[in-house]
């Protein structure tokens, strides 16, 4: 199955007619204002309508939009017209085109995705929040949910990496100190920083941790999927991995920001367990996750694949969701 977006697709007319099957109020009005060319009119240039397709067939599909049916208001952006086939539910198709959603809003600096619906108990599944009710342009009442994408505390801030964090990058992580203990070499220049965003970084569970106080990004935290490392990862397990720049050190500001992402993990996914290490000599790294509920599973490895890894124990360690 693959996500296309209506626009892009050089089969308007095919996807129009899936969209036309679906059995829906709010699908026919959709239809309307794609086959009138009123889309953008109606929700805001931008938006876009994503579907979620296997070979010619339409599963499911959704807007991405400025606004929505909530009208006026200033919240933005929205997902709306949500809509899986009958003979396709119950497999958490919307999630794939919320986390696609996600991905977008994350693209373009937004924090937050707002959703009106009347379903209870639906969203909360996919990690949003209930917000208020809001009426729609048509007066009636409506719950509005938000899917927080970024996560903050009073403190702290964890965002996506931008391009224009390259410097502080590699003011923190050309400090020879931090890479090795997380098992990277220092970075060398400003031009290799901007790199790391552009590619390391540049994904739906990495963060820049910033310091709200001064706007920096002092760290970087993430979890996915453990490709070219040693640890006794089971299967489609993620591992997490994290630093701090070194003057923030011994501060707790690792503890919050691995509490942060716990919690948006427990919300937003249904990963039942992850797995991280730390070299035996760097035990400020074990510590944290011990505070954020991770227990050693009494393993060690020795993984040469990172930076200075030979020789050097890495301790294992595993935080369980249930
Ligand atoms: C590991 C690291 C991320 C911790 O960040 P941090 O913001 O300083 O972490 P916190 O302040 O939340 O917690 C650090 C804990 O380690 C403890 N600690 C520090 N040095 C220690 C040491 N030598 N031995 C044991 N505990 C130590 C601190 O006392 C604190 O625990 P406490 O709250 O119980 O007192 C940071 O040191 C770092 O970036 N190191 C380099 C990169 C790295 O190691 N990444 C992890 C790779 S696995």
């Amino acid at each position: 199955m693959e996500i296309i977006s209506f626009h892009d697709s050089d089969r308007q007319q095919h996807w129009l007619q899936e969209i036309k099957r679906s059995d829906w109020g709010p699908g026919a009005l959709l239809h309307r204002l794609l086959s009138e060319d009123k889309f953008y009119e109606a929700v805001g240039q931008g938006s876009r309508v994503l579907m979620l397709t296997d070979g010619d067939e339409l599963v499911s599909y959704c807007t991405y939009a400025r606004w929505d049916d909530i009208q006026p208001t200033e919240l933005t952006p929205w997902m709306g017209f949500i809509y899986t086939f009958p003979e396709h539910r119950g497999h958490r198709y919307a999630g794939l085109l919320m986390a696609e959603v996600v991905r977008l809003a994350k693209a373009e600096g937004m924090s937050v995705v707002y959703i009106s619906t009347n379903h209870v108990g639906l969203y909360e599944k996919y990690g949003c929040e209930f917000l208020a009710m809001m009426n729609d342009m048509e007066g009636t009442p409506s719950r509005v949910y938000v899917k927080k994408i970024m996560m903050e505390n009073d403190r702290i801030l964890l965002r996506p990496w931008h391009d224009s964090d390259a410097q502080s990058l590699f003011k923190y992580a050309s400090e020879p100190d931090v890479g090795y203990r997380a098992g990277w070499p220092p970075h060398k220049s400003v031009e290799e920083s901007h790199e790391i965003i552009r590619t390391v970084f540049n994904n739906d569970t990495t963060w820049a941790i910033e310091l709200k106080e001064t706007g920096e990004a002092i760290g970087a935290i993430g979890y996915g999927p453990g490709c070219d490392c040693n640890l006794p990862v089971r299967e489609d397990e993620p591992i997490t991995g994290y630093w701090v720049a070194k003057p923030y050190w011994n501060l707790g500001i690792c503890t919050e920001a691995l509490q942060l992402m716990i919690n948006y993990i427990r919300k937003t996914t249904d990963i039942p367990s992850i797995i991280s290490g730390h070299f035996i000599d760097n035990p400020a790294s074990g510590r944290v996750m011990e505070k954020c509920g991770f227990i050693a599973t009494g393993e060690t490895c020795i993984d040469e694949n990172q930076y200075k890894g030979q020789g050097r124990p890495i301790r294992v360690l595993r935080l369980e969701f249930n």
